[in-house]
């Protein structure tokens, strides 16, 4: 009911979103991961598709439905995120990295389950830094409109506008992590060339919603 309220403005985009964790093996039974509920990318998934837009959803693991209407794809690791997003991007105009990629995987992953010993030893697992799935993007011949996620622990105005430079792209959305994991609420801050906005302390389907006009003015 909601949905129809909202205006069309992505009408004839196809719009690519990563949202949640990676998760990286160890052995079979074992791996790591990231904070990220996907509560927020799945609502700009959402919201992209309100606003009358073609919307893929690449998303690692997480406990949520897909949007109605958007098409997702699963994947677990860095690697098959990577995979499936440059599979795809050249049919895209917009590109939102909301995943909390794994910068790194485990280099010497075990075919089987890793056993404790009597002596008590440790594992040690070596890591491997995964391919940024943003920069590799944005940095692509006729890279879509791509938007980048930032969260930080602290100095989020230094860091965020330090990012948008680096990773080379328009647009970048920036958050204070620990107090959004798994939250229904977040505050936004917004970076682009002209310096930053914030979007205050509201529902995440709201801010969304918020979003997604921003990036639809950006284009426009
Ligand atoms: N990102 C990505 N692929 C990666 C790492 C990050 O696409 N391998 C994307 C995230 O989805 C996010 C943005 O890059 O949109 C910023 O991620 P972040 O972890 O904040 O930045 P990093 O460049 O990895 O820097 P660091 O973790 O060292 O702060
Ligand atoms: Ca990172």
């Amino acid at each position: 009911i909601i949905a129809s309220f909202q205006p069309k403005l992505l009408v004839g985009k196809s719009v690519m979103v990563t949202a949640g964790p990676t998760f990286e093996p160890i052995d079979p039974v074992r791996g790591i991961t990231n904070l990220s509920s996907g509560k927020m990318g799945y609502a700009i998934a959402r919201a992209a598709r309100e606003a009358g837009a073609d919307v893929t959803l690449v998303s690692g693991p997480t406990a949520l439905d897909a949007p109605y209407g958007v098409q997702r794809i699963n994947v677990q690791t860095a690697e098959q995120m990577h995979d499936v997003v440059m599979s795809r991007i050249s049919a895209q105009h917009i590109f939102i990295a909301v995943a909390a990629v794994a910068d790194w995987r485990v280099a010497n992953v075990s075919a089987q389950k890793l056993k404790k010993n009597a002596a008590g030893d440790a594992p040690s697992l070596a890591f491997e830094q995964n391919t940024d799935i943003l920069a590799a993007v944005a940095a692509l011949k006729n890279a879509p409109y791509c938007v980048g996620f930032a969260a930080e622990s602290e100095n989020l105005l230094e860091y965020g506008e330090a990012k948008r430079k680096k990773k080379n792209i328009p647009l970048l959305v920036g958050n204070i992590g620990h107090q959004t994991f798994g939250q229904d609420q977040n505050e936004l801050v917004l970076f682009d060339d002209k310096g930053h906005t914030a979007l205050p302390l509201a529902d995440k389907q709201k801010l969304a919603r918020q979003l997604v006009r921003e990036i639809a003015q950006r284009l426009s």
